[in-house]
Order: structure tokens, then C-alpha cells, then sequence
């Protein structure tokens, strides 16, 4: 074992017969924020996917907070502490917002507990207070990227998964959606991020990684993928 929270081993994992990942291995440390690049199809959801348990991988493993989690169910995965947002801000539109919160705490069967992280949900996102009788479907998209990203939090987790936070947000929700990132590290929570955004994800990012074609491409620190010659061309727009 090595001191990381989460470590993905050599991951190979797919569709039906279809492998997509064909050996991705990333490793995340305590209270980094580490950021996933890589254009469309490269399998970013896909490793999110199979770290949470929605994918069982065919070869390696996927290791969290000293245990190996490989094969786990995903409700078995969020009570060890992983929590994910999928891509696409899904929020449950006929539901208040309030409802979507507790839906997110399905496994807190403590009230007081209940209590005191809905509380520290909305200091966080005051707007989902302020609507919490409002139902999910009639928020802006920004306000449901919050719900949903409440709604993850509401599981206490160490290490949060994001899925394209930003992905089609009007410029104050993506300024909104990167400077919650930057505040959930500041409370000690450990963040995965991928991003279409590429250099917002990578300047807020401790460490970096470039996939592509289901495998690693490029591995460093945010700033020195940034700073890139090759990551730059490639990847960041020129
Ligand atoms: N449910 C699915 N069934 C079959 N193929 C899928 C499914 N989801 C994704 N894929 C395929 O897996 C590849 C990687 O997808 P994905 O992980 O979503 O990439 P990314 O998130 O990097 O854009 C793509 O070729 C995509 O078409
Ligand atoms: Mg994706």
C-alpha cells in the first residue's frame, strides 16, 4: 500500500465485450485536488464510473482509504466515503429541493447527524436554502449543479468525484462551480475533477492527468501541465 486515498491500478474495463480503459492508473493523496483531462471519448466517465462500482474492471483494482474496494456495490463504495456527481447535473425535477437533499442522504439513518451536514450544505450553497421548498426542475442549470453537488455531500464523504461540473453553465456558474471547489478543499475534502475545462480544472488542481484513448497520456502537476508545450498544443487549445 502506498499513502495514497485513493489509488486506480491498472484499471481495464468497458462495456459488454468493448474494454475502454486499457490500463488507467491514477493515484490521489489526502486533501489534493487532482484534475482529469482528455478529449471526448477518452474514458473519463468511464473511470469514474468503475472507481464508484457502476463497472466492475476486468483487470486491476481500485484501492480507497487502505481497502480494496474492487467489485464493491456503489452504496457500498458512498458509505466508505466516496461520493460522486455524475455528468449531466441530474437532479430529481419534480422533487423539492429539500427532497433531493435527503434522497442524497439515504444512508444516514442518525437524525441529528442528518441535521447537522444538511446545515453545513446550505452555509454552503445559501441559494439552496433559500429554495429548499422549491422544486429541483424549476432552479437555473447553475443552482442544479449546487443541488447536485449538495446532494453528493449529504454522505459526508473524504473524497468527492465531479463529472464535468461546468459542462454547459452560464460563465458565472463555471466561475461559481470552480471557486466551490476551491472552498470544499479548504475544508479539508479531497476533489476529483473532470473537466472539459481544461485550464480552470488544471489551475485549480494540485496534480494533473491527461487521458486519452482509455489510457494515461500525461501525468504532473497542475501548473507544469499548464506550463506544457505538448499538453498545451494538444489539449489546452494551442
Ligand atoms: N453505457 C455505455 N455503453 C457503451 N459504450 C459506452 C457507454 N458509455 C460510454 N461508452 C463509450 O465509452 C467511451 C468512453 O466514454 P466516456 O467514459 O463517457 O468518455 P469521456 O467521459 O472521456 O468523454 C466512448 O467511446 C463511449 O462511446
Ligand atoms: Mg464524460
Amino acid at each position: 500500500m502506498d499513502a495514497s486515498l485513493l489509488s486506480v491500478e491498472k484499471i481495464v474495463a468497458g462495456y459488454g465485450k468493448m474494454d475502454i480503459l486499457h490500463g488507467v492508473s491514477l493515484h490521489v493523496r489526502a486533501g489534493e485536488v487532482v484534475s482529469i483531462i482528455g478529449p471526448n471519448g477518452a474514458g473519463k466517465s468511464t473511470v469514474f464510473k468503475t472507481i464508484m462500482g457502476y463497472l466492475t474492471p476486468r483487470q486491476g483494482r481500485v484501492c480507497f482509504d487502505g481497502a480494496d474496494i474492487t467489485g464493491l456495490r456503489p452504496d457500498q463504495v458512498m458509505r466508505r466515503g466516496l461520493s460522486y456527481v455524475p455528468q449531466g447535473r441530474i437532479v430529481f425535477p419534480l422533487m423539492t429541493v429539500l427532497e433531493n437533499l435527503e434522497m442524497g442522504a439515504y444512508t444516514e439513518r442518525n437524525r441529528a447527524r442528518f441535521r447537522a451536514t444538511l446545515e453545513r450544505v446550505y452555509e454552503l450553497f445559501p441559494i439552496l436554502a433559500e429554495r429548499r421548498h422549491q422544486k429541483a426542475g424549476t432552479l437555473s442549470g447553475g443552482e442544479q449543479q449546487m443541488l447536485a453537488i449538495g446532494r453528493a455531500l449529504m454522505v459526508s464523504p473524504k473524497l468527492l468525484l465531479l463529472d464535468e461540473p461546468s459542462l454547459g453553465l452560464a460563465p458565472r456558474f463555471v466561475t461559481m462551480v470552480f471557486e466551490t471547489v476551491k472552498r470544499l478543499r479548504a475544508l479539508g475534502l479531497t476533489l476529483v475533477i473532470v473537466e472539459q475545462n481544461a485550464v480552470r480544472a488544471l489551475e485549480v488542481a494540485d496534480r494533473g492527468y491527461v487521458l486519452e484513448l482509455g489510457r494515461n497520456r500525461f501525468e504532473d502537476t497542475g501548473h507544469r501541465l499548464l506550463t506544457n508545450p505538448e499538453v498545451k498544443r494538444l489539449y489546452l487549445g494551442g
